[in-house]
């Protein structure tokens, strides 16, 4: 099966993904790696990632890897380990930039194409459902309140020790969904046959029991 979950920052997507990947001894791609690994390696270039045809040259060129570990996934970029050096708000900024870019779009979405075509596998993202694997068999779309999901990462920075504003937070999560789900190509959204699920007022553990009584259903089905 090709599971694929869709959903803004925060939702809760990565972690039920990696959850379920682990639990079926699936394969885990978190494809918003993948933008983030184009603007964390163009911008070490030098490339203004406001330079659509900079941009679009070096994607065609990098190397994204994927590798499995204990943890589910390490990401290399043209061989360089990344762990740690994506998941941070400014590579977050460059990254919804690059996102929003055609050939950017086109070169990843084949990749991701790619990578899920042997099957078993989980994949999260902005569009799985809607353009990557249209005919997915499983699609699944998280959602909750900004406020929450603000909240979350502010949680998470937290635990980090990081010196982290939550109104700050706030903002940044709907100037995000705002970007995602107005950006002319691929925005954001349900696919029809999406199954929503809003993890505002769910636990984790909630949220993984839902999804897997509907991943039973489908096996059994
Ligand atoms: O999920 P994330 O925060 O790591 O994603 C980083 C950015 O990449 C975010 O602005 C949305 C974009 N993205 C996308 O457009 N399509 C995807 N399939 C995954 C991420």
């Amino acid at each position: 099966m090709i599971i694929a979950i869709d959903g803004p920052a925060g939702s809760g997507k990565s972690t039920i993904a990696k959850f379920i990947a682990k639990n079926l001894n699936y394969r885990y791609i978190d494809t918003g790696a993948m933008y983030r690994a184009v603007a964390w390696s163009a911008k070490n270039e030098g490339i203004d990632l406001d330079d659509e045809n900079a941009v679009g040259q070096w994607v065609a060129e990098l190397k994204i890897e994927f590798v499995a570990n204990p943890e589910g996934q390490q990401v290399k970029v043209n061989g360089e380990n990344t762990a740690g050096l994506l998941k941070n708000e400014i590579v977050g900024r460059g990254a919804a930039k690059v996102a929003a870019q055609k050939r950017v779009r086109e070169i990843l979405v084949a990749k991701q194409k790619e990578i899920g075509q042997s099957g078993n596998v989980v994949m999260d993202g902005r569009d799985i459902g809607t353009q990557v694997f249209p005919n997915a068999e499983l699609k699944f779309f998280m959602d909750a309140d900004a406020e929450e999901r603000g909240k979350r990462r502010y949680l998470e920075l937290k635990e980090k020790n990081m010196n982290v504003d939550l109104e700050n937070i706030i903002a940044e999560v709907k100037l995000r969904d705002h970007e995602d789900k107005t950006r002319t190509i691929s925005p954001l959204h349900p696919a029809e046959d999406a199954i929503e699920v809003d993890t505002t007022k769910f636990t984790i553990e909630e949220v993984i029991d839902q999804v897997m009584k509907q991943i039973n259903l489908k096996q059994n089905s």
